[in-house]
């Protein structure tokens, strides 16, 4: 996409509705069983998934509205992360950080009831729980990830910045992310402490 002179753009409404459908969207994506391919911690269970599901099932899907994507830009869409569990572990989207790091983010709950788990690159890491109406800003430097805990699914509408793109390797290339969000037995959750974990000291030393 070419930069544009943005004033010679139209503002309009997005309709953002409760299953995440976004009118006036201008793209999106589909990420499929998969994809999430070393995402869980059993992966027997995640192997069993796929036999039982196939590994085409769309687990989550992106609708986003971008004008341009120029350093300054946003990018407005949603994400619609479907309810589930992978050997007790709940539904998870691949997560990231922002290739360009220090670019922030906003996640707002439009629907169901759901997770942002957040790695600081630093080290320390935390977890906010949102349902409709609640919202989270993530910094930059923060890799993070949503989990569907609820049993509907997990809408939510985020806005960052056009250029920020997503680096998907890190959270591989750590072990993963540091909790894991397991079905408490109880209909809750608990979050457990992923051993994998190795932080992030390549990724903040690049
Ligand atoms: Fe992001």
């Amino acid at each position: 996409m070419s930069p544009t002179d943005t004033t010679t753009l139209r503002p309009s409404a997005l309709t953002v509705l409760s299953d995440g459908v976004l009118t006036g969207s201008t793209a999106g994506y589909e990420k499929r069983l998969a994809d999430m391919a070393g995402a869980y911690a059993d992966a027997a269970a995640f192997q069993r998934a796929i036999k039982t599901h196939g590994a085409d099932t769309v687990v989550y899907s992106v609708r986003f509205h971008q004008y341009d994507s120029s350093p300054g830009a946003l990018i407005v869409g949603t994400s619609t992360l479907l309810p589930g569990s992978i050997g007790g572990e709940f539904a998870m989207t691949r997560g990231h950080l922002h290739r360009i790091a220090n670019r922030g983010e906003l996640y707002y709950c439009v629907s169901g009831h759901g997770l942002v788990l957040l790695d600081a690159v630093s080290g320390s890491s935390a977890t906010v729980e949102l349902t409709p109406g609640l919202a989270t800003s993530i910094p930059g430097g923060w890799v993070h990830r949503s989990v569907n805990v609820g049993a509907e699914p997990f809408v939510t509408l985020f806005c960052y910045a056009a250029d920020a793109g997503q680096d998907y390797e890190v959270i591989a290339a750590a072990g993963g992310m540091s909790m894991r969000i397991v079905d408490d037995g109880d209909g809750g959750w608990q979050q457990l402490i992923n051993d994998e974990h190795q932080g992030y000291a390549r990724t903040a030393s690049r």
